[in-house]
């Protein structure tokens, strides 16, 4: 049997999330020309069912945060928004490391405003900045969820080797890596999500679109009268008890139907193909 759910500590969330970076504007930079579609895929998102959403104060820069408020708040009960800080956008190009402890506590503090919350529930490391010790990045987001403003710590684009050594610095419940059919560089970093009974979140779950074009999925999605998207996602679901993917979009269209997948199984048949 499939899980349906997984735990984020204490916190347990549907296993299909909404990865939210997408109903920003071209390049996750500012709003969209349409606005009013940006925040109904995000109120759809949840009525469809997803009560993970992920998010990061980098996408937009800013606007992404305010944009889940805006649709959402007052946000529901089972409602677990993932955040993350440590990437700053000083032009659309460029997404620039900055892990230092006095950056983070200023980043939290502006998610928080944005988000309209007094904790964030997932507050993620967004990437380790390799001129800052990964300890005294992880450091101070421990120090901030003793101070109550951070309910668990995940981490983002690790190494199993950094995993392990945040892990010595904080308790950590997620892991977010670029994971897909087509690029499976971070299959170590799940084994060691597994091993540790903590989520894994791959983000560009569908290759950003590309991995749906591969002939093996276009086949098993024929065969199951479902869309290559859906597949991929089913894929991702059957591959381990861990797995949380965080697909995006900015079409209610795909929205419908990525939330699909979730009903969709796959055969022992399909999953060797896939494999
Ligand atoms: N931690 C990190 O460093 C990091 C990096 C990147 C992303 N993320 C997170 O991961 C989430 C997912 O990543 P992502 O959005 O970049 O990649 P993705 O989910 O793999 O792909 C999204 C892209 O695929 C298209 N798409 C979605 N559903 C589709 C469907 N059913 N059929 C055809 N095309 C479809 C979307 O276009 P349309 O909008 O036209 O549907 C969009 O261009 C993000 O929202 C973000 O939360 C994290």
């Amino acid at each position: 049997m499939r899980p349906e759910s997984i735990a984020l500590g204490d916190l347990r969330v549907r296993r299909l999330g909404f990865g939210a970076m997408r109903v920003c504007g071209p390049q996750v930079w500012g709003w969209p020309k349409d606005r009013a579609n940006a925040l109904a895929v995000l109120r759809r998102a949840y009525d469809l069912g997803h009560n993970f959403f992920d998010t990061s104060d980098a996408y937009g820069p800013q606007v992404n945060e305010t944009q889940i408020a805006a649709a959402l708040h007052p946000y529901p009960k089972d409602l677990v928004i993932a955040t993350k800080g440590g990437l700053l956008r000083p032009s659309a190009p460029r997404w620039d490391r900055c892990g230092r402890p006095q950056h983070l506590r200023r980043a939290l503090e502006g998610s928080l405003k944005r988000l309209r919350l007094e904790r964030i529930d997932l507050y993620q490391l967004h990437a380790p900045d390799p001129k800052v010790p990964l300890a005294e990045s992880i450091g101070a987001l421990a120090e901030l969820q003793r101070a109550g403003k951070i309910r668990h710590i995940g981490v983002s684009n690790v190494s199993a080797a950094q995993l392990a050594a945040a892990r010595r610095v904080a308790p950590i419940v997620s892991v977010q890596n670029q994971y897909n059919l087509g690029d499976r560089s971070s299959e170590g970093v799940l084994r060691a999500c597994e091993k540790a009974k903590i989520a894994f979140l791959p983000w560009y779950p569908l290759g950003a679109g590309a991995a749906l074009r591969a002939a093996k999925l276009k086949q098993v999605a024929a065969r199951l009268r479902a869309t290559p998207a859906q597949v991929a996602l089913a894929w991702l679901l059957a591959r381990s008890p861990v797995m949380l993917p965080i697909p995006g979009t900015h079409s209610l269209a795909h929205l419908e139907e990525n939330a699909a997948a979730a009903e969709l199984r796959l055969t022992a048949e399909d999953i060797a193909m896939l494999d």
